[in-house]
């Protein structure tokens, strides 16, 4: 790939929302557009190649259809990009209701990624619960019309947005009627994935962002949210990262997990996650962690269809019985 970039990011706050960020919604200014990284030609040719263990292809029922209890299962179906040319999938993305996630671009993205750890990088400077060793961003290329589902993500998270127009509903953090303690244990131990049952009653408590590009948005750790992107092809990157914090709460919500699971004990909550229990307890999921008491499973992709290049925009269903497991990097 020969993508070459020199850009340097620039970030802007809204005044005296530094203190706020990582623990309210906070929409933040950056100028990623202006690296020229994000056109379709160079899109394209990202996408051309791109090794299969580190792309998402994903499809869904339309925005409106989702029933309460709906399991992501029955909503989100895994797929292929079947050698398309990388202009042709960019088409077809246009065209269809797909979700494109580029994972992995520290190992075949840099140019990408040193965007991302510069605009990071900058977030953290402006406030230190927002600092990061580590972090895993994704390019999400996605359809009009597509959408993500009720999720919660295991980390903080910045989601630079580049192209189109994306409505994010975000809830409220520690709601149990909505996320729960066990549903986040449930997640930790690898029971469950991220996305979570949904109840469209409870958008009328919720907060609605429509992210333009330009724009890059954050919310509280745990704050359950979903994205419908509006009428255009969308272009974002999802960077999720972890602090201290947010790594001691899911030690404990990992130790409270075998509390209940193992002794049959309810557990404190993992919110109190300071103090000698909340210490104990981190050090707990940690050991517990390392021991395999549980060990934590990924619930398995299976490939469910490849787009079709006779008719851009529509797919080849793969039945059942000829689906295999998509293995991730
Ligand atoms: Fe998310």
């Amino acid at each position: 790939m020969s993508i070459q970039n020199s850009h340097t990011p620039k970030i802007t706050l809204p005044e005296n929302t530094a203190e706020e960020l990582g623990k309210k919604v906070v929409t933040l200014e950056h100028n990623f557009l202006e690296s020229g990284l994000f056109s379709d030609e160079k899109l394209a040719i990202l996408i051309e190649n791109y090794p299969r263990d580190c792309y998402l292809l994903t499809t869904m029922t339309e925005q409106g259809s989702e029933q309460v209890g709906q399991s992501a299962k029955q909503q989100w179906f895994q797929g292929d990009i079947n050698n398309l040319s990388g202009q042709e999938v960019l088409e077809a993305i246009r065209k269809g209701r797909f979700w494109l996630q580029i994972r992995r671009m520290d190992l075949h993205a840099p140019e990408y990624q040193d965007l991302v750890n510069n605009g990071l990088q900058q977030v953290g400077q402006m406030n230190p619960a927002m600092k990061n060793t580590k972090h895993s961003p994704s390019l999400l290329i996605s359809s009009p019309g597509a959408r993500v589902l009720y999720h919660v993500d295991m980390g903080l998270n910045v989601l630079w947005h580049m192209r189109g127009q994306k409505r994010v509903w975000l809830y409220e953090a520690g709601n149990e009627a909505q996320f729960s303690e066990q549903d986040l244990e449930g997640i930790v131990l690898g029971e469950t994935e991220e996305d979570m049952p949904y109840d469209p009653e409870w958008d009328k408590d919720a907060q609605s962002i429509i992210l333009q590009p330009g724009q890059a948005l954050t919310w509280p750790f745990l704050s359950p949210h979903r994205v419908d992107n509006l009428d255009e092809m969308n272009v974002s990157i999802a960077s999720d990262f972890l602090n201290g914090h947010v790594r001691k709460r899911l030690r404990v919500a990992y130790a409270n997990g075998i509390m209940r699971r193992k002794l049959g004990r309810t557990p404190r909550s993992s919110k109190s996650v300071d103090g000698l229990v909340g210490l104990a307890k981190s050090v707990a999921g940690v050991v517990a962690k390392k021991s395999k008491l549980h060990p934590v499973k990924s619930p398995d992709r299976m490939l469910s269809f490849r787009l079709d290049p006779e008719n851009i925009g529509e797919i080849i269903k793969i039945p059942e019985q000829e689906q295999t497991k998509i293995t991730q990097l």
